[in-house]
């Protein structure tokens, strides 16, 4: 059942082509426009949606965070992202004209499934993106998206995330088609984007031998930073709680840009920080101040591991070690650019010996508050 891996892990992270693939599966009609049939929220509902609240629990939080620059980008509505066991407790604004959106593979953390209840009591529409048919988040709230993941076994997430953050970005345009936005004639382009994503999966996942080379050589470490900014920020966190639960290794993601203003303080010579460079091809020059930072903490003898893109040399001056990935739309960039940090933890913790699917204290799903 392993498929010829040797843990679940390793398996579903190379599941993920199919997982984004199967989830952009049958979403759109013959003419090429968004169908997301088994929403069935009223369309005028849709339309007057003035806020939209993501709440969920880690890594599911993290794809909600990827997602907020996307659908705030297409759609011009403002997206918070609550931790879902914050959410209530913070009295949160919410009425009839908020949608809240429950990120959940299991559909049975307890933390989520309260906060979907409670933005219900509020009048709030709730969508579920969830991976698991038949759950109970799904059944509580108003329509679900489901992401086409297949089976997690692993307790640590990975194909779940991908397909997360594939189906909140078909969420977010549907909702800008819906809605008319300015951004509509782009929309075909970014779905054949998405579809080109798979092979730069495989890609990435073929490429992958440095940096599993790496990671066995890095059993004795004690602590690994995360870099990223914009959507490589999420990304980073991800990476850092990847090698938490699965390596036991202090690991902490940062906004890059919050370096100065307190982290750096935590460089010292040979201290390993990865670091999400964002494309070159982007927009507000974020390429040139992600570079500089890497250059600040290399000149206090970080040991910096570049993820960069292909054909992006100004990152070679100042890497240690730079892992590629295919140049790649800006905001899919985290599709590809989380797989090496997967790997990356993965390899870690079998080089330490662990057991990557069944890492200590943790539970697939956290049914209790
Ligand atoms: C991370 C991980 C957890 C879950 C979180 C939410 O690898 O597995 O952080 O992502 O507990 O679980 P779901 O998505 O089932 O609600």
């Amino acid at each position: 059942e392993k498929g010829g891996f040797a843990t679940f892990m390793d398996k579903e992270i190379h599941d993920q082509p199919k997982a984004v693939a199967d989830t952009l599966l049958g979403r759109t009609d013959d003419a090429g426009r968004l169908r997301l049939d088994e929403v069935h929220v009223d369309e005028a509902v849709l339309r007057q949606v003035d806020k939209i609240i993501v709440v969920a629990c880690g890594t599911a939080a993290y794809a909600g965070q990827v997602a907020r620059y996307a659908i705030e980008h297409w759609c011009r509505i403002p997206v918070e992202v609550e931790l879902a066991h914050e959410f209530r407790y913070r009295d949160p604004i919410v009425d009839a004209r908020t949608l809240v959106v429950a990120v959940s593979q299991s559909g049975e953390t307890m933390d989520t499934l309260m906060a979907v209840r409670h933005a219900k009591e509020q009048g709030a529409t709730v969508l579920a993106i969830v991976n698991t048919h038949g759950s109970t988040i799904p059944r509580e709230a108003d329509a679900v998206l489901y992401t086409h993941a297949g089976p997690e076994i692993a307790v640590a997430s990975t194909k779940a995330f991908l397909a997360q953050i594939t189906a909140a970005y078909l969420l977010g345009l549907y909702l800008a088609q819906l809605r008319g936005t300015k951004f509509t004639d782009e929309i075909t382009d970014v779905l054949d984007d998405l579809r080109g994503i798979p092979e730069k999966i495989q890609r990435v996942i073929d490429g992958a031998g440095r940096v599993r080379e790496i990671a066995g050589w890095m059993a004795d470490t004690s602590s690994v930073l995360f870099l990223g900014r914009h959507v490589g920020y999420p990304v980073a966190m991800e990476g850092a709680l990847k090698l938490k639960e699965l390596a036991y290794i202090h690991a902490e993601g940062f906004a890059a840009g919050e370096l100065k203003h307190g982290p750096i303080a935590l460089i010292e010579p040979g201290q390993p920080v990865f670091i999400i460079v964002p494309s070159p091809r982007g927009r507000d020059s974020l390429h040139s101040k992600v570079i500089s930072n890497i250059q600040e903490i290399r000149a206090r003898g970080a040991r910096t591991l570049v993820i960069a893109e292909e054909g992006d040399d100004d990152v070679l001056p100042f890497a240690d070690e730079v892992f590629r990935v295919p140049q790649t739309p800006v905001l899919l960039a985290p599709l590809v650019s989380v797989v090496p940090l997967q790997i990356f933890a993965c390899e870690l913790a079998t080089a330490r010996g662990l057991d990557v699917d069944q890492p200590r204290n943790l539970a697939k799903s956290v049914t209790v508050e």
